[in-house]
């Protein structure tokens, strides 16, 4: 490969590839979209993504938590359907098994915490599930020793690691994978079949093929608590609507960027925006390119 195969994902990109809405549209055309995740210490990460993927045009999200996590954040995402998750010691178990049927897409990792109890149930769902899934966060971390789990689906399987993330994956330091990020990633995706949403200032989006694209919008805005949470959510939401996973993935990296472009030039700036203002500003984003 050739640096000239890099596709730079632009707003002529996102308008080629984003389907519109037809008259007589049924909200499962959008996609049921099933988020785990969750943990006393992060139910605010795991609320933003399920709200991030509504916004984002998802047809139905269901979270499946931890009881004590669902009544915390029930009250901020009306929209959201539940599946109450056992826990043991306040870590989310596979004691109880998930309904995995009903949904087009999976995310799972966020904000779960890294109890080596919750491993087991992240190693289950990515053996059972028979639709695309996201794995983010601490889903990461839980595969991070056995990363065969991830091969030989039927289905696409999608990382979005953070350098730090991505680094702890392929055994490299931070510094060795950010000499060559492209390479890195590209070696990864196509060696173990998945697609990989490497994040940073430039996103870098691959497939299991070896195509690979760099996203054009975002700031420094964004590198605070939250935002991947709320990237997540959106990316979740993009490869319901379809477009390929590939197109989907950089669609949402896209979204999410322009959305805290827009903030940052309108009413907020890159020290005082949060993940939840880029979430808020969804609606702007969409607006302003279709
Ligand atoms: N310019 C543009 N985009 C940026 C920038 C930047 N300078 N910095 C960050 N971003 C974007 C990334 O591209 C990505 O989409 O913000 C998002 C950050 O995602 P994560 O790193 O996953 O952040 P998040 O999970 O929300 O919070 C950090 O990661 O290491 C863990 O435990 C740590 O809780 C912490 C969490
Ligand atoms: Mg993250």
């Amino acid at each position: 490969f050739k640096a000239s195969d890099r596709e730079v994902w632009d707003e002529v990109q996102f308008l080629k590839t984003m389907p519109s809405r037809q008259l007589n549209d049924h909200k499962g055309d959008h996609g049921r979209g099933l988020v785990i995740g969750g943990s006393s210490e992060m139910p605010g990460a795991f609320a933003m993504t399920l709200q991030a993927a509504l916004r984002t045009g998802a047809g139905l999200i269901t979270g499946a938590t931890s009881e004590k996590v669902r009544s915390a954040i029930a009250g901020q995402n009306l929209e959201a359907t539940y599946q109450i998750l056992p826990e043991v010691n306040g870590a989310l178990t596979n004691k109880k098994s998930i309904d995995l049927d009903a949904y087009d897409a999976v995310a799972i990792g966020i904000g779960m915490g890294r109890d080596p109890e919750t491993e087991l149930l992240v190693k289950t769902i990515l053996h059972q599930a028979e639709c695309p899934i996201i794995i983010d966060g601490d889903g990461l971390f839980h595969i991070k020793d056995d990363l065969s789990a991830l091969q030989g689906k039927q289905e696409p399987v999608i990382i979005t690691p953070h350098p730090g993330e991505m680094a702890m994956l392929m055994g490299l330091s931070v510094k060795e994978l950010m000499h060559k990020p492209f390479y890195y990633s590209r070696n990864f995706a196509m060696e173990h079949g998945v697609y990989v949403i490497l994040k940073g200032t430039h996103t870098i989006i691959s497939s299991p093929e070896g195509r690979q694209a760099v996203n054009t919008t975002g700031n420094p805005g964004l590198a605070k608590g939250g935002s991947g949470d709320v990237l997540t959510g959106m990316v979740l939401a993009m490869i319901m609507q379809g477009q390929s996973i590939f197109e989907g993935l950089c669609n949402g990296c896209y979204l999410h960027g322009k959305s805290a472009d827009l903030a940052v030039s309108t009413n907020h700036t890159v020290h005082d925006l949060l993940a939840t203002d880029v979430i808020t500003g969804i609606p702007k984003a969409f607006k302003s390119l279709l």
